[in-house]
């Protein structure tokens, strides 16, 4: 259930504010808010980060090869640095501009249309060259997890379709399964995607059940954040059009070219543009960990089993860290103003080492690429501008928000 970003934020506001950032939800649940304490907590739960057995061997009583997710995370990591070069860019760029010419002049809802183009844009990143009716059902997961995400999964399903989203996992995981064992036997040629170093480096010591969650947990992780953050990127063009024309003049001056080749650096109004969406609207809101190991925060105890909560939307809210956090301002970024961050530690949009966001380059990029889109070669028409308002659930997501994508002349 999404609720007006002011209640939702500020109520947890308050007994954050008298605990200094750090305070009991519920017996079992420890909200972190303070940047310090959350980029603290993170570091100690994940500093060992081994993947639990696989089922099958946890069936039969034995242990599995040890992983660490740092070694998963390092090929990935190795693998976007290049995909997120000038080809990769210029690829990423292309695939967002036919899906939104696709759509042209359709009536849509906006955000699910960001939601849409940002996932299938990165889709061919992840997991590449599958046959369409696989990517269909890669996306009919992607799309249901969004349902539960955005709150608009229906709360009472009839009977027969409440297994749907199950149902529909498993096709998806099947599909990764298939992908995965045809790469292993080398059948086709290598994809340049984050699947091939799991299905060509990393499968005998994984095994097929995680290197299936392995390369589901990317699909996930795309499937939610980027998407939010676009929408709240169409929301701020809307909402202050006057920064929406100068970011639009900017490119107007910076080819596309020059934009793959040296990434952000070259627009440095629109990097500050999409900087300041990340920080005022932040998704996901809230991180639930369950805690791996006995850990100590401030003065309160936490026991393997309870969890806790950091919060990348708290931290870039917080009135003791950022002046008139609820001010939307780019220029927040210009170097030494005085409502700029306080510390690094204060702004997280792709959260905490050790298991911080591995996109986090690419997403950032795309979101520039996105706006360049929508202030170059297309734009926005708003249904009833009078009916606009951010609601924050799980991502922030803004609601009354629908209209068409027209091509500019
Ligand atoms: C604007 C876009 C994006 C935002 C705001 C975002 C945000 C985040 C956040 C907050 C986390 C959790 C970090 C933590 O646990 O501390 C995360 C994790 C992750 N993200 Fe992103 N993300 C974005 C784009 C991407 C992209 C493009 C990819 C891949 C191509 C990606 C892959 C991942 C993965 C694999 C994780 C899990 C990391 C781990 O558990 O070690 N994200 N992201």
């Amino acid at each position: 259930m999404s609720r007006e970003d002011p209640d939702f934020l500020r109520e947890l506001r308050g007994p954050s504010a008298a605990a200094d950032g750090v305070f009991w939800q519920t017996e079992r649940q420890l909200m972190v808010f303070d940047a310090e304490a959350a980029a603290r907590v993170n570091a100690e739960n994940f500093a060992e980060l081994t993947l639990p057995d696989r089922l099958a061997d946890l069936l039969r009583r034995r242990s599995s090869t040890p992983v660490s997710w740092k070694q998963v995370r390092s090929v990935w990591l190795a693998r976007l640095r290049h995909l997120a070069g000038e080809d990769g860019l210029a690829a990423l760029d292309g695939r967002m501009e036919s899906l939104l010419r696709a759509r042209l002049g359709e009536h849509v809802n906006l955000p699910w249309l960001a939601h849409e183009v940002t996932f299938r844009s990165l889709v061919p990143i992840v997991i590449d060259g599958l046959p369409a009716r696989d990517r269909a059902r890669i996306s009919a997961d992607a799309i249901a997890k969004l349902a539960r995400l955005l709150g608009e999964a229906e709360e009472d399903p009839p009977l027969w379709r409440a297994g749907r989203p199950l149902a529909v996992q498993i096709r998806a995981g099947l599909v990764v399964r298939k992908e995965l064992r045809r790469r292993a036997r080398r059948r086709g040629p290598a994809r340049d995607d984050l699947t091939e170093p799991i299905a060509t480096e990393l499968l005998d010591a994984l095994g097929m059940d995680r290197a299936v969650d392995a390369v589901t947990a990317v699909l996930t992780a795309i499937a939610g954040p980027p998407g939010a953050a676009a929408a709240c990127v169409l929301y701020a063009l809307v909402r202050h059009p006057e920064w929406a024309d100068r970011v639009a003049a900017e490119f107007a001056r910076v080819g596309p070219g020059e934009l793959y080749r040296s990434g952000t650096r070259c627009v440095p109004l629109a990097h500050r543009f999409v900087k300041e969406v990340l920080r005022r609207w932040t998704a996901p809101t809230m991180l639930t960990r369950s805690v791996r190991t006995p850990l100590r925060v401030r003065d309160h105890e936490l026991g393997v089993g309870q969890h806790y909560v950091v919060s990348p939307a708290m931290v870039h809210q917080d009135p003791r860290r950022w002046r008139d956090p609820e001010v939307f301002d780019p220029d927040r970024w210009l170097p030494g103003a005085a409502n700029g961050p306080v510390s690094g530690r204060d702004y997280v949009p792709f959260g905490w080492a050790p298991t911080g966001c591995v996109g986090a380059g690419l997403g950032a990029v795309q979101l520039v690429l996105w706006c360049r889109l929508l202030c170059t070669a297309f734009r926005i028409e708003v249904t009833d501008p009078a009916a606009l308002r951010m609601a924050v659930g799980a991502v922030p997501l803004p609601l009354g928000f629908d209209g068409r994508i027209v091509a500019r002349s």
